[in-house]
């Protein structure tokens, strides 16, 4: 379904960027709905997260198949976000700081019963350190709190130095 929201360009004259115009749009309507109902489900979701070298793997499953359904497709939605450089939750400093870095980092997602399990690394430790913050401080406390979480920024990691 393509719909015309707020953030369309407008068409000038240039047929394959205003497809493109509105597919971002569209798609990004779509993430922000998946957050909104993770977010509104979120007492159905349980997460552990484990530290490996360069980053995290997580586990993040519920009972409900529709939540399931929640997670994989969020998951992949941001896996795409990343990749196409399109940023999210930008008044967040962890937020810019993970998208800036996006290029050093991998993030691999494999269904699991229930959910999803994702492994997220980068060879550069100050990447892992962010990598690390978003799943502990953001991902699983949003998890574990809902909107509430994330009317409020993250934390930058302690000492968190990019040498760029
Ligand atoms: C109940 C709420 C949420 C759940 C259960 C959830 C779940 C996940 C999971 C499982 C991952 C994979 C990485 C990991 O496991 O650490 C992930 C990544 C991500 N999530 Fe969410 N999420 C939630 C809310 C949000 C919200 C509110 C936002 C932004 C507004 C968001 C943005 C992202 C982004 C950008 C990534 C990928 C970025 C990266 O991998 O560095 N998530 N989320």
């Amino acid at each position: 379904m393509s719909m015309m929201g707020e953030g369309d360009v407008p068409d000038q004259g240039n047929g394959g960027m205003m497809n493109r115009g509105m597919m971002d749009d569209a798609g990004s309507m779509g993430d922000m709905m998946t957050i909104r109902r993770l977010l509104s489900n979120h007492e159905q979701i349980e997460r552990e997260v484990q530290n490996i070298p360069g980053g995290v793997r997580s586990v993040t499953v519920s009972d409900d198949p529709k939540i399931t359904e929640l997670i994989r497709r969020h998951v992949r939605e941001m896996k795409a976000r990343y990749s196409r450089g399109q940023p999210i939750r930008m008044m967040d400093p962890l937020f810019r700081e993970l998208f800036r870095h996006r290029d050093r980092a991998t993030l691999t997602i494999e269904d699991i019963p229930g959910g999803v399990r994702v492994s997220h690394t980068s060879d550069d430790p100050e990447v892992a350190s962010l990598i690390r913050q978003h799943a502990h401080r953001f991902v699983s406390e949003a998890a574990e709190q809902g909107m509430e979480r994330v009317m409020q920024p993250t934390e930058l990691p302690e000492g968190y130095a990019p040498a760029n």
